[in-house]
């Protein structure tokens, strides 16, 4: 299996396959692991163009390079995408059963999850894969690439930072973007430090291991990233209002969550889309774009009696 089998017509020229050696790696091993998960990537991949490759291959040799560096079992990070696969679609048929997540029913704490070194690697590198494995998670990538376009010499927040990603795409416009970085786990800390290694300028990067309601600071933000964190808190209406008074006039927040997704460490469940819509009014907040993606090629009508999950970003200010 290789890259230049999966591209058809003239999308073929771009991929010679050396260029993509990493991601081209990932996905002969996904093959072997799960061949039903398999099919649906490929019909994924195949409709993309250049840009996705890109992101891929860079994506593919982070996840490599993090392997090797913690000294990590060869393909640890397909073996963790994987059970997140299978843990989203159990956690999937417990909404479906119990009308709402797991972690809320059994009133679940994600502290051990945040403190746990390994869990967390796992987790985190897994994650790291849906945002090239997941066309809702890369359609949320995308949106966000587009949204930070030109963003250069802003003084920025990023709660709930997980991989680093978001921050790393933030600085390669512009490694003079001042940015405080906040999440209430260590290893995500790191796995952002890690991420960012070549574009730092340690004098314009701070990062603080503390619970976001915990945080304590002055100053004012010209851009506030919050990806995929409010649903891991049980009240995300006081979450998204701490956040909204740390902007700065103009300021903007990109947002992204989801409703019916269940995961094991999601706290809050959004049941469709329009709840959201109606906290973000509630905070006060305008909507200046938003983006809604459904996990499955169902009518919209059908989306919340089905409990399909739904990602969800926009940009407020
Ligand atoms: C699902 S990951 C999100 C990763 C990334 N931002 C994204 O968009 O994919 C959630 C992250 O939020 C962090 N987190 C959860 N609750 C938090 C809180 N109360 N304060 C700060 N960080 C928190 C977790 O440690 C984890 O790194």
């Amino acid at each position: 299996m290789c890259l230049e089998h999966l591209c058809s017509g003239g999308f073929k020229k771009y991929m010679k396959i050396d260029k993509y050696k990493n991601f081209n790696r990932i996905l002969n091993k996904l093959k072997q692991l799960n061949k039903t998960n398999f099919v649906k990537i490929e019909r994924f991949i195949k409709k993309q163009k250049a840009e996705y490759y890109l992101t891929a291959e860079q994506i593919s040799k982070n996840i490599f390079y993090f392997e090797k560096k913690w000294k990590l079992k060869k393909y640890f990070s397909l073996m963790s995408y994987n059970e997140l696969c299978k843990e989203t679609l159990s956690e999937q048929y417990y909404l479906k059963k119990n009308g709402t997540y797991r972690a809320i029913n059994q009133k679940i704490d994600n502290k051990l999850l945040y403190i746990s070194s390994n869990k967390m690697k796992a987790y985190l590198l897994g994650l790291m894969l849906t945002q090239i494995l997941w066309p809702s998670h890369y359609k949320i990538l995308k949106f966000y690439r587009s949204s930070i376009k030109g963003k250069r010499k802003i003084k920025f927040l990023e709660i709930g930072s997980g991989h680093g990603l978001m921050t790393k795409y933030l600085l390669e416009n512009s490694s003079q973007n001042f940015g405080l970085i906040c999440d209430i786990s260590k290893q995500s800390l790191n796995l952002t430090k890690n991420i960012i290694y070549k574009q730092v300028n340690k004098n314009n990067l701070k990062f603080i291991n503390k619970d976001f309601f915990k945080l304590d600071t002055d100053l004012k933000f010209d851009l506030i990233i919050m990806g995929e964190v409010i649903e891991h808190v049980t009240n995300p209406q006081k979450f998204l209002l701490k956040a909204k008074k740390l902007l700065a006039k103009k300021g903007k927040i990109f947002l992204s969550t989801c409703a019916n997704c269940a995961q094991v460490d999601h706290l809050y469940h959004f049941k469709c889309i329009n709840e959201i819509h109606r906290l973000i009014k509630k905070c006060k907040l305008k909507i200046e774009s938003d983006l809604i993606s459904p996990s499955e090629n169902i009518p919209k009508n059908k989306w919340k009696k089905e409990k399909i999950a739904i990602n969800y970003c926009s940009i407020l200010y």
